[in-house]
């Protein structure tokens, strides 16, 4: 809804889960990444964001489930705002609105889908007319994982990318991913504040720029061909090995706990076994398990019954960013100016 004196929009993006990761900025600047990175775009972890332009507005405004944001997560907002006005126009301050699905910072990815719907939701108010590479990089200035969201299934960010890529559609491959939720105190350094770290002070750290790309590559190959054995193995040495690099930081970044490490023994078990599955850790606790979804509900019972998993979260391939129609239901989906032919 546009007027003199409001125009509003409203998103919604789904969550990403890197198979091959990144970490690490380039010395280009401009947040760009200095590997290249993989992701799963996951249907259950949603953010619905409502950006609405306001003249009466002194300031920009923000919500997140209900309580006011101040600080830092403010600033970030207000700096992908200011963004959008410098390139638009558009002069107002705005209200911004926006819930999870999950639960916040508990290491879900929630700044992906959050800076997602946020970028297609402020640019369709500040009627930017952008497509989705552009809203893809608008969204990686804020937090580089995000501009993976903006596409659905299997997604790619190269090194120093201006925006992300579609790999596979939502439908290439039936897999499902289960987030075992570790339960933790608060984390001990945010992501970009540790990658500075890691680059700065780790002796790892140039070999893991170095093999990054193979490991991309792997799951690349892995993902198109569908071959879940090489997934596994490659996906498994690219959370692993980031890991590392960060340990080998002084002070050290340490985000797995001894819960993590102990359901981690028992993956490998239940592998050896025979259950096909794949494990993944980004800068939290939590462990992420793909497996064929045709073992999903074997291997959600047995997380389940793990001491110090507190919960366990069931993702499937998920959809891409989409705009949501403001009278009718939220679910109601309007196409983008320009939906290409996308996942
Ligand atoms: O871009 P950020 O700040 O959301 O960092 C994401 C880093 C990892 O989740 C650990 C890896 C990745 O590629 O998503």
């Amino acid at each position: 809804m546009t007027s003199s004196e409001e125009s509003v929009a409203r998103a919604e993006a789904c969550a990403n889960i890197a198979l091959a990761k990144y970490w690490g900025k380039s010395p280009r600047g401009d947040n760009l990444t200095a590997v290249p990175s993989l992701s799963l775009t996951l249907d259950s972890l949603r953010t619905r964001t409502e950006v609405r332009f306001q003249s009466s507005l002194r300031s920009d405004e923000a919500r997140l489930d209900g309580r006011a944001l101040t600080g830092r997560p403010l600033e970030r907002i207000v700096a992908l705002l200011d963004r959008v006005r410098a390139a638009s126009g558009e002069t107002r301050r705005a209200l911004v609105t926006t819930s999870n699905d999950f639960p916040t910072a508990a290491g879900l990815a929630s700044s992906a889908s959050g800076f997602a719907a946020l970028a297609l939701a402020a640019s369709h108010a500040a009627r930017t007319g952008w497509d989705r590479a552009r809203l893809s990089a608008l969204a990686r200035q804020s937090s580089a994982s995000a501009a993976r969201s903006l596409y659905g299934g299997f997604v790619a960010l190269a090194a120093e990318a201006a925006s992300a890529t579609p790999v596979a559609p939502i439908d290439h491959w039936d897999l499902t991913m289960l987030v075992a939720v570790v339960t933790a105190g608060p984390k001990p350094i945010g992501s970009t504040g540790g990658m500075v770290h890691t680059a700065e002070t780790s002796p790892l750290y140039g070999a893991w720029v170095a093999d990054a790309p193979r490991l991309y590559d792997e799951v690349q190959r892995a993902v198109l061909a569908r071959d879940f054995p090489l997934l596994a193995q490659a996906m498994e040495q690219s959370s692993l090995t980031m890991h590392a690099t960060m340990f080998a930081a002084r002070p050290p970044v340490i985000y797995l706990r001894g819960a993590t490490l102990d359901l981690i023994e028992r993956l490998r078990q239940w592998r050896d076994e025979g259950l096909p599955l794949a494990f993944t850790m980004d800068a939290g606790p939590n462990v992420k398990v793909l497996t064929p979804s045709e073992h999903a509900d074997a291997l959600a019972t047995r997380l389940a019954d793990v001491p110090g998993v507190g919960s366990v979260l069931r993702c499937r391939p998920g959809p891409a960013a989409r705009l949501l129609a403001l009278d009718g239901p939220l679910e109601e989906a309007i196409p983008l100016p320009e939906s290409e032919a996308l996942p």
